[in-house]
């Protein structure tokens, strides 16, 4: 299948994506270089996870990851049944054996997650508030590779939180090699080698 027909096999899914965004995170995925993993933090039931893993069934391995709190975190708005269909359907689309799954806060995966694992891509959809995107982006920076991709959703539609979160980690000394790339739907930082 191509990206559009994998749109049309996940749109019922649900979820808050456009069709542009989910063709540039399709995209992004498989230009990720191998051997580098792909993390997205904040899966909820699943069709930005599942655009991804159908996006790397052409990788070796698909070394995704998929990390959310389903249910874990006391003011998610999600519970372990969006995990259930998350499942439901990947199984349902053959895309089951094609991620794995971290069932815990974002900030507790980063810290467990292996230093030698390097990620070439981060796709971070997950509490879309100013601290706790932050947190997200520090938590996780020591991990990406270099020329990583990070990706950030809903920077530019209804939450003011993520501007200011953006201009402050743009203001951080650790983050002057990277650059905003992109800003059309999906929020786009490079690493500048
Ligand atoms: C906007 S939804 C993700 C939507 C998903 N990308 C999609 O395609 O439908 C946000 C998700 O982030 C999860 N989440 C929020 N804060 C989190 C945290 N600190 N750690 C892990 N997951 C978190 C919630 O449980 C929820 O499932």
């Amino acid at each position: 299948m191509n990206c559009d027909e994998w749109i049309q096999a996940l749109w019922p899914v649900g979820g808050s994506y456009i069709p542009y965004e989910a063709r540039r995170l399709y995209r992004l995925t498989q230009e990720t270089p191998e051997p580098l993993w792909i993390v997205e933090v904040g899966s909820y039931a699943g069709f930005s996870g599942l655009m991804m893993a159908a996006a790397s069934l052409e990788r070796e391995s698909s070394r995704l990851v998929l990390v959310d709190s389903w249910g874990v975190y006391p003011h998610g708005s999600s519970d372990l049944d969006h995990l259930v269909r998350l499942l439901g359907h990947a199984q349902s689309v053959g895309l089951h054996s094609r991620f794995s799954t971290m069932r815990m806060k974002s900030t507790e995966a980063a810290a467990v997650w292996p230093p030698e694992a390097k990620i070439g891509l981060l796709h971070i959809d997950a509490d879309h508030t100013q601290k706790a995107l932050l947190e997200d982006v520090e938590a996780w920076q020591r991990h990406l590779a270099p020329g990583a991709a990070l990706v950030l959703h809903d920077c530019y539609y209804f939450y003011d939180d993520m501007d200011l979160a953006v201009t402050e980690i743009r203001s951080r000394p650790e983050w002057s090699g990277w650059e905003i790339v992109e800003t059309q739907g999906l929020l786009r930082w490079k690493e500048t080698l």
